[in-house]
């Protein structure tokens, strides 16, 4: 069978099992099989260079050794425990270690599973801590899609058919990308907190670098100022650094080099090495706003601390220092930056090369009409044996995550590929 028809047959057969709108079918995409470091291989036996770090997880590479070799030790002792009634060893340990990553002296964590069960958990926390319900969040934002974080995601895409059962206590400011911008944005953040408002605000929810938006990072000391205000209006500031926490914009987290150090951090992606584990981590001080636990906890779910998600976190962080993760990320992002700006440069279509890390944005010209371009290219890259996503509001950023394990061959070849791409899209 050909290649092409082997995939319409996977996705066929998942057209018959799956809700629709979950995956997208046309054109029927790989079906992965295995993956390792920046490769992937699919059902058909093709390979791919993947740049996206499958939505950004695979920042240690697939299956990274350390990774493996964790859970594999872990899956001989213990697959499940009970999260918060008879917790598994291994919470207490990956807690402790994840406790050290942290910018407080101590540090408390609300496991989860998704990042957005780390955003849930965050906003929940800022209630308690501060009595208040209303949010500010920016335009442009994801937080995720279960109730609570969509209420604070912007894009009208994901929020339309729920509007009416989404909080309306979230106001939304603009996502600067000037000075001048983000000025009016903290007066904005200022007069919100100061002034009397029907529910008044308890949480500044932000990404360091907005991801799904486009790769967007906002001027100089803006986030900074942000915290200042918001804790001088009585409020928390939420580091959302699902996507780009953990070293992939080349520090450990994107707020450390802004000078913000949030009041709570949402972790998730990368944190479990391709494992699902996510992270709501603060100082004791707003933590302990959670009342203690009397038997039955308010916040928690039945795999809350998996032991596998655990041990692979464990594994993760293992590697995160042993490979200098946070530091190849930078230096891998610097060489891409420089290839991408030199070989785009004077690409009609090309607007922007931006990012940093390895959290990297080519934003191509709008279209009036007609498929979204980055969504076109991507399509071009795969077949030319690379992985990469579009992104942003209107589909117009190639937006590129890839492994901080990738090889500097790797890196070239997978560039290459997307220049081609971009150079012969319409
Ligand atoms: C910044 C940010 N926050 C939250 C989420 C939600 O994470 P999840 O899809 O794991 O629920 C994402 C996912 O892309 C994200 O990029």
């Amino acid at each position: 069978m050909a290649a092409d028809e082997e995939r319409t047959d996977w996705a066929t057969r998942l057209s018959r099992v799956e809700c629709r709108n979950v995956t997208c079918l046309r054109p029927p995409p790989p079906f992965w099989t295995e993956a390792s470091g920046a490769r992937v291989r699919d059902a058909d036996g093709n390979t791919y260079l993947d740049f996206t770090g499958a939505f950004g997880v695979a920042f240690a590479g697939h299956r990274h050794p350390m990774v493996v070799e964790r859970i594999r030790q872990q899956a001989d002792r213990l697959i499940h425990g009970m999260g918060d009634i008879q917790p598994p060893a291994v919470k207490v340990e990956f807690l402790e270690k994840l406790a050290a990553h942290m910018p407080w002296p101590e540090s408390r964590t609300i496991l989860g599973l998704s990042g957005s069960d780390a955003v849930e958990a965050a906003l929940k926390t800022a209630q308690l801590a501060t009595g208040r319900t209303g949010v500010i969040a920016f335009e442009g934002s994801y937080h995720g899609l279960t109730l609570g974080a969509l209420a604070t995601t912007h894009r009208e895409h994901f929020r339309r058919p729920f509007t009416d059962r989404l909080a309306d206590h979230v106001h939304y400011l603009p996502f600067p990308s000037s000075p001048e911008g983000a000025e009016q944005v903290l007066a904005r953040v200022s007069s919100l907190l100061s002034n009397p408002v029907s529910v008044p605000v308890g949480a500044v929810i932000v990404e360091p670098i907005q991801g799904r938006a486009g790769v967007r990072t906002p001027p100089d000391g803006f986030l900074a100022e942000l915290g200042e205000r918001a804790r001088a209006g009585g409020a928390l500031l939420i580091g959302d650094e699902v996507f780009t926490g953990m070293g992939r914009t080349g520090a450990l987290l994107a707020c450390d080099p802004e000078g913000l150090v949030p009041d709570l951090v949402c972790l998730g992606k990368a944190l479990g090495g391709g494992m699902p584990l996510s992270a709501c981590c603060g100082p004791p001080q707003v933590m302990d706003a959670w009342p203690p636990s009397t038997g039955e906890a308010i916040h928690t779910s039945t795999f809350l601390g998996h032991p596998l998600s655990c041990a692979a976190g464990l594994g993760f962080l293992a590697a995160l220092e042993a490979d200098g993760l946070a530091e190849r990320a930078r230096r891998l992002g610097d060489r891409a930056i420089g290839f991408l700006a030199r070989e785009l440069g004077g690409q009609e279509d090309v607007v922007e090369v931006r990012g940093r890390g390895l959290m990297l944005g080519v934003e191509l010209a709008r279209r009036a009409r007609g498929a979204a371009p980055a969504a076109e290219v991507a399509e071009r890259a795969l077949a030319l044996g690379l992985i990469a996503l579009p992104a942003g509001e209107d589909g117009n950023v190639v937006e590129l995550t890839p492994p901080a394990t990738l090889a500097g061959a790797e890196l070239e070849k997978g560039l290459g590929i997307l220049v081609r791409a971009i150079r012969s899209a319409r």
